[in-house]
């Protein structure tokens, strides 16, 4: 299957995002201009090498409210300022997605009073304004169906109204998990076998990534966890198959641009070889920089 021609494509042009819709040919290439891409003097960052989508999962809200004597919530609400911060900043670097873990699938067990707190956060956050005026275009991807109405309406709103900007996309993972997301993706594979539209022995791993919710985004170069623990939390499985994972013990509200640097000069410091030997991967770049 490596032999696809449009796996091959996808190696040689790592920028093309896959997209559910490349088989009836429609464009997919989204547009993307970045604000500047300039990264700060004292930041020991290469700003030829930026990874072209960052995920991110925040962890450690609860954890820093409690360490003040606050409530959880208010360590979410404190989580929503490291949400601005961070976006503007990839925003300017010209990061092209960042993709954020914002509520998983398993996240409604918690209590009530949390849920709704964050729901409730996630209204207020989603400002219509801040979008426009940075060129962001958001998306969400989850199960939408457990979300309540008035959550679903002002996402959808908000999706449409920043469909066409073309700086960063900002990509909110919510009501998500990546095993729900795969699920669905074979439901929608069996009904086009089902249909007759579609033979199984024409299933390979195009035809997996063309219908995952997440199709739009090419796959994360790096993976950021805050807050100390060292999981993937069925969080883009599928997507993560060769991202470089970065670990930090800071708690979600502390993290800052400076925090988000060093995760960068950390990723920039290793060799992606996708299973090919030091080498070769030597000699392929050493071939790109001269052709
Ligand atoms: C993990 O911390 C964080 C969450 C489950 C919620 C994250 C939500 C936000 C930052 C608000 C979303 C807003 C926007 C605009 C995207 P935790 O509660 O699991 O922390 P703990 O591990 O310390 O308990």
């Amino acid at each position: 299957h490596h032999d696809h021609p449009y796996l091959r494509l996808l190696e040689k042009m790592p920028c093309v995002p896959t997209g559910r819709t490349l088989k009836t040919g429609r464009q997919t290439m989204l547009p993307h201009t970045p604000l500047t891409s300039t990264p700060p003097e004292n930041a020991m960052i290469d700003n030829q090498r930026l990874p072209q989508h960052i995920a991110i999962i925040m962890d450690g809200n609860g954890r820093w409210a409690q360490a003040r004597g606050m409530v959880r919530s208010k360590g979410h609400q404190a989580g929503v300022e490291a949400v601005d911060k961070i976006t503007s900043e990839c925003s300017r670097l010209g990061i092209r997605f960042l993709t954020l873990y914002t509520f998983s699938t398993e996240n409604w067990n918690r209590p009530p009073e949390e849920v709704n707190a964050i729901m409730q956060l996630l209204i207020t956050s989603l400002v219509e304004e801040t979008f426009m005026k940075n060129n962001v275009r958001m998306r969400v991807i989850g199960d939408r169906e457990r979300l309540a109405p008035e959550v679903r309406k002002c996402i959808e709103d908000c999706e449409k109204h920043t469909s066409e900007n073309t700086g960063l996309t900002l990509v909110i993972a919510l009501s998500y998990s990546s095993r729900w997301e795969i699920t669905d993706a074979m439901k929608h594979i069996a009904q086009k076998v089902k249909d007759g539209t579609l033979e199984p022995d024409d299933i390979n791993e195009q035809t997996i990534a063309e219908n995952l919710e997440s199709h739009f985004m090419p796959d994360p170069e790096l993976l950021i966890r805050t807050g100390g623990e060292q999981r993937i939390s069925n969080y883009l499985l599928w997507q993560c198959a060769y991202s470089e994972l970065y670990f930090t013990d800071i708690f979600w509200p502390d993290f800052d641009e400076k925090a988000l640097y060093n995760a960068i000069e950390d990723y920039q410091h290793r060799e992606r070889r996708f299973g090919k030997t030091s080498a070769q991967v030597k000699a392929d770049t050493g071939l790109q920089q001269t052709v």
